[in-house]
């Protein structure tokens, strides 16, 4: 074969997105209730963005293979106002994008044919990001304790450690389920990585959106040094400014790994030096923003979340924190089944439950930060959707 076989066999659209581009060709308009892109979904706080294209690129090229000092003390500033934690600039690695960070520490710790361990359900990008460096993506899961809250299942995720388990990955809070890792779970993380010599990596993209309802404590993996342990977060996400492309890694753990760690992961920057100089430079300014931003999103949220336990007679799973919402379909109802019959007769796009690994087949998927106008009706044809089932 010609191509790699990192690359999927098949790059046909799926069904969804084949019903998707049909419906669009005729001019539908469609209610996309999975819209997570923030610079489309109509926030006022785009425009007031303090980047100057005009004299940015003046300030010329200092190659930084880490990245800009003034770059990484801005980064902990944000975890000093944040109440994160305090953590030293020399311990941050910049990257373009939280994926980059992830390929960058596939890189660092793993050989082809190694396994990673990632959460189940959890963010579809996973089987990409590992498969793309010859690793083999390997679930453990997370179950919905007595109280409706999503917890690590340790049994399942010890029985996956294997001799070519390299590294478990956590998603902090978690993509969809927002659950956020509690500090009992970071210690237990932290003592099998040390126990199985493996590393812990921890992205915490979701860490500032805790839902004020909730009575948890988001706790950021920084501290966590008893393993070696990456923590990545970035921009698309802090910022809501996926475009940007600003994100970084903070390393921490026993030495000499820390250490050893830290140069090898310059080493595989150096190769690409692919953060560009004037987004470091504005980087500072760009914090200045994170208030107003997230203030916007989170009463966004606040109101399609009220809109979804009032309008619909679904029970929407806990939520702590993060941009996303569960919805348990009745019993009768399959996950793909209902995605489909809502995108093809009522033009209505939302997620079907295993497009995230639940192993249920009983969920739905929607974004938060949808336009509120769009949340609304497609909740409305949802609804109806629901009550013409149970009239069958
Ligand atoms: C859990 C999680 N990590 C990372 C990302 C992507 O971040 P970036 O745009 O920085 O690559 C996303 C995007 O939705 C996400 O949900």
């Amino acid at each position: 074969m010609f191509f790699s076989t990192r690359l999927p066999k098949s790059l046909e659209p799926n069904q969804f997105t084949k019903i998707l581009e049909e419906k669009r060709a005729t001019g539908a308009k469609i209610l996309d209730l999975t819209q997570a892109n923030p610079t489309t979904a109509g926030f006022a706080f785009g425009p007031a963005f303090p980047i100057s294209p005009a004299d940015e690129p003046a300030k010329g090229y200092e190659p930084s293979a880490q990245g800009l000092l003034a770059t990484r003390e801005a980064i902990g500033e944000y975890y000093l106002n944040n109440n994160h934690g305090r953590i030293d600039s020399d311990d941050l690695l910049l990257t373009a994008s939280t994926s980059e960070a992830y390929s960058f520490l596939l890189k660092l710790l793993t050989d082809p044919g190694d396994e990673i361990l990632i959460p189940a359900p959890s963010y579809p990008l996973f089987d990409f990001l590992a498969t793309l460096e010859n690793v083999r993506p390997s679930r453990y899961m997370l179950r919905e304790d007595t109280a409706g809250h999503w917890r690590i299942d340790f049994t399942s995720l010890e029985g996956e450690i294997s001799r070519l388990t390299r590294a478990i990955v956590v998603v902090n809070p978690n993509n969809p389920t927002g659950s956020y890792m509690t500090a009992d779970e970071l210690q237990r993380l932290s003592a099998l990585c040390l126990t199985h010599d493996l590393a812990l990596i921890v992205d915490e993209v979701f860490l500032d959106y805790k839902n004020p309802g909730s009575s948890a404590t988001p706790i950021s993996a920084i501290a966590g040094n008893t393993a070696l342990t990456f923590t990545m977060s970035g921009l698309s996400k802090v910022l809501a400014l996926p475009q940007v492309k600003l994100s970084w890694i903070h390393v921490n753990g026993p030495e000499p790994q820390k250490t050893m760690a830290k140069q090898r992961l310059e080493f595989i920057a150096d190769t690409y030096l692919s953060v560009n100089s004037m987004i470091q430079h504005a980087a500072g300014a760009l914090f200045s923003c994170q208030e107003g931003v997230q203030r916007e999103i989170l009463a966004r949220i606040r109101t399609n979340e009220t809109l979804l336990q009032s309008q619909t007679g679904l029970t929407p799973a806990l939520r702590e924190g993060g941009w996303y919402a569960i919805l348990n379909l009745p019993e009768t109802i399959g996950d793909e089944q209902c995605c489909l019959d809502l995108l093809r007769e009522s033009a209505v796009l939302v997620h079907p439950g295993f497009f995230y690994d639940f192993v249920e087949n009983n969920r739905i998927v929607v974004s938060l930060i949808t336009p509120e106008e769009d949340f609304r009706l497609g909740l409305l044809l949802l609804q109806d959707y629901f009550n013409s089932q149970h009239r069958i």
